[in-house]
């Protein structure tokens, strides 16, 4: 971040008051009013924050006008089609993609930390058998910081890598662990000789009873999905970590405040909802009443998977997430999948709609995700959990960003007070 020459101007009854600009290295210039209040006695009103950045990061950039995603200056493109996930939790982590030796080294660490407590496991028998996998993630993850001791220090930055290495580490296991426990089926252990994807594979589909060969063709479709929702800048839940951090709370309490926050149907949710929603469609004919219904002020319903508060012109995930759709479902041999139809037909309809065109609304990650999990055999429950455990990585980089700013401060919003000003308590009898 530099200081820009200009400064902006900001009058209120006739006093100005002049306003740094900061310039990043990408992107608009930003207002700094970090002193607005102690020279104006004014605060700034953006519920959402669509227009206000809480932080300054190095991690990810997104260009919502062209459809940009960079994780440390490279494309996700590059990063989905060339890289493997654990290759892009090391540059989210440490900045730069790794050497072969600094990978081979991660990789090891991270193979050698899939195991969680044993004593864990009663965590997962003490939930309901119908609970969502997400409720019990965030439990457990929660629950974590009871186990591992030795990495709840903040302010020992080897302890906060440990917990970072625990966290993408036994994220799969936890995630697998929640399916197996909530469909009746015995714990499977990781397995250190697969790799990160096949292992989670593994862990969700394998039973004691017969020998599971885990697919590469679908271990790389779920490494990818990995890799696409590895991180998205200052979106709901990383901002709930950050939020979470800066009162010092521990890190696993960080992490499962992330999961709780990405669990809603407008953020990670939506993977879930959006294929709930093509099934509920269910024909292609159907589609006009339900676009109407998205068109509808007085009707709740939204196009899940559509829209996003960032891209306003294509998401770049989705593209990378249909072709993958595509693979899948031709390796896996399903030809005329009548969700897929209805999605296909769903996005054609919906860009060819003058509403969803003057409002920017495209297909977003969550459009496809959903197709390609159900046919790997997830069940719609398991979609956000998915996205949890590859999100953790992007919270992690994030909240470790934020621990090693010296600078940083507690999150702590003003507010625009609209209730009543101070009045004198009244007696009951008196009412
Ligand atoms: N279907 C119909 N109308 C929509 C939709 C939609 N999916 N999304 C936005 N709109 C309309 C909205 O009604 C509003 O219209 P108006 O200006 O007339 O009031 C306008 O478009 C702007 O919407 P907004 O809600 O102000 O935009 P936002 O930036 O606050 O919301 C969003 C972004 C993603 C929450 C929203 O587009 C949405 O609810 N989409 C469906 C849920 C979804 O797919 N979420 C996944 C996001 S990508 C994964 C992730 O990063 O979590």
């Amino acid at each position: 971040m530099t200081d820009s020459s200009k400064t902006a101007t900001l009058t209120i009854d006739g006093t100005s008051y002049d306003l740094p600009l900061l310039s990043p290295t990408a992107g608009p210039n930003v207002i700094d009013i970090r002193k607005l209040y102690a020279q104006a006695g004014v605060f700034t009103y953006d519920p959402g924050y669509t227009s206000t950045a809480s932080c300054d990061s190095t991690i990810t950039y997104i260009d919502g006008a062209k459809g940009e995603l960079l994780h440390r200056g490279y494309p996700i493109d590059q990063l989905a089609e060339k890289s493997h996930y654990l290759e892009v939790c090391y540059l989210l982590l440490y900045d730069n993609l790794p050497t072969a030796a600094e990978l081979e080294a991660f990789e090891a660490t991270i193979t050698r930390h899939t195991m969680i407590h044993e004593q864990m496991h009663n965590f997962f028998r003490g939930f309901r058998r119908d609970a969502h996998p997400m409720a019990t993630m965030v439990g457990v993850v929660g629950a974590m910081s009871a186990f591992y001791h030795d990495s709840t220090d903040i302010s020992d930055p080897r302890q906060r890598e440990i917990a970072s290495h625990r966290m993408i580490a036994k994220m799969p296991t936890i995630a697998a662990m929640a399916y197996k426990y909530s469909i009746g089926q015995p714990f499977v252990y990781p397995r250190n000789d697969l790799d990160y994807a096949s292992n989670f594979l593994h862990m969700c589909f394998a039973v004691p009873a017969e020998q599971y060969e885990v697919d590469p063709i679908l271990s790389r479709a779920m490494d990818r999905i990995f890799i696409l929702h590895a991180d998205h800048e200052q979106n709901a839940s990383t901002s709930t970590v950050r939020l979470a951090s800066s009162s010092g709370a521990n890190p696993f309490a960080c992490i499962a405040a992330g999961i709780a926050c990405l669990w809603g149907p407008a953020h990670g949710g939506a993977n879930q909802a959006c294929l709930e929603m093509l099934k509920e469609i269910g024909s292609v004919d159907r589609i006009p009443e339900f676009i109407a219904r998205a068109k509808d002020k007085d009707d709740p319903f939204r196009l899940m998977g559509f829209g996003h508060r960032v891209y306003k012109n294509f998401d770049p995930r989705a593209k990378v997430m249909k072709q993958s759709a595509d693979e899948v479902l031709d390796l896996l041999g399903i030809e005329n999948n009548p969700v897929l139809q209805v999605a296909k037909e769903l996005e054609k309809q919906a860009l060819d709609d003058p509403y969803f065109a003057e409002k920017k609304l495209f297909p977003n990650v969550d459009f496809y995700s959903g197709i390609i999990l159900e046919a790997m055999g997830f069940p719609t429950s398991m979609f956000t959990p998915i996205f949890a455990l590859s999100r953790t990585v992007g919270w992690i980089s994030q909240w470790k960003e934020q621990l090693s700013d010296p600078a940083h401060k507690i999150g702590r919003p003003r507010q625009l007070y609209l209730g009543e000003t101070a009045r004198e308590y009244v007696d009951v009898e008196d009412r």
